[in-house]
């Protein structure tokens, strides 16, 4: 565990597990700017370290980068240990993502592990990390969890089994912790991010690699480039708020 500091922290602890150059970053840089200690998680850790430093002097917030295998159960319970050292988990955001190709397979092509592989860090790692905080979280009374999803997790894609089979899963277990948990006080929500993240492209780019990948999809989805900040605020606003997946 590294750590990066310059202030105490007043709001408890915010874990952001999966945290690369899009929206990890951006959501463990929100919930610093709101007062949150932070613990960034994901396999990097030489990365990490350098998102926990930039972080931590912009925001003038606490953060700890920690290494994480989300797809290695004995990885997660020993990267928690770090994290509920630090104090109560006030907010786990489980945003870890496997990236795949934006060209479709043939589903004849897709090979087991891969296929494993998916739903070990889309969804078995999302139920690892989120045992390590709900007991915590049960006896308090209190607590968030957000899970960030994406199109994929609504609609079967041909070509994008992995994906799709990781992210509908991911989705069914916030809905269940859902309803488990919020007669005793946590809020669990599932945020799909229906849109691309990071700054626009050329539109040649756009239609040419999602034509490619999604030739049933309408015109008007070719554009929707969401910036990673935006979507940090509405995961904000789901610490308060139900979304209704
Ligand atoms: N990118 C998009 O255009 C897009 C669009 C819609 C929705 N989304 C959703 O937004 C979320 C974040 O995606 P993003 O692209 O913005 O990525 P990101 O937040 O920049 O980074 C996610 C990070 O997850 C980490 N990760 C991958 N496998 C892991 C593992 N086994 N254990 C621990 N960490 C792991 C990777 O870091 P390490 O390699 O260091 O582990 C990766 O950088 C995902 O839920 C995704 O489905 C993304």
């Amino acid at each position: 565990m590294r750590t990066m500091s310059s202030s105490t922290s007043s709001k408890g602890i915010a874990a952001i597990v999966g945290v690369g150059p899009k929206l990890g970053r951006s959501v463990a840089r929100k919930f610093a700017h709101e007062g949150y200690t932070v613990a960034i998680l994901a396999r990097d850790l030489g990365r990490l370290s350098r998102f926990a430093d930039e972080i931590a002097r912009e925001e003038k917030a606490q953060v700890f980068a920690i290494r994480i295998d989300c797809s290695d159960s004995r990885s997660v319970r020993e990267a928690f240990e770090g994290v509920l050292s630090l104090g109560f988990v006030e907010v786990l955001v489980y945003n870890a993502y496997q990236p795949v190709s934006w060209h479709p397979s043939n589903f004849a092509d897709v090979r087991v592990d891969s296929f494993e592989k998916s739903l070990a860090v889309s969804t078995v790692g999302a139920f690892h990390c989120a045992q390590q905080v709900l007991p915590g979280m049960v006896e308090r009374g209190r607590g968030t969890i957000l899970f960030t999803g994406c199109s994929a997790s609504l609609n079967g894609i041909a070509g994008f089994s992995e994906l799709c089979c990781g992210k509908f899963a991911l989705r069914a277990l916030s809905q269940c912790l859902a309803r488990e948990f919020q007669p005793m006080g946590v809020h669990v929500a599932h945020v799909i991010i229906d849109g691309v993240v990071g700054p626009p492209r050329p539109f040649r780019f756009i239609h040419i690699r999602l034509a490619d990948s999604f030739p049933r999809l309408p015109k008007v989805s070719l554009n929707s480039y969401l910036s990673e900040s935006a979507i940090a605020q509405k995961l904000e606003f789901n610490l308060f708020e139900d979304t209704g997946n």
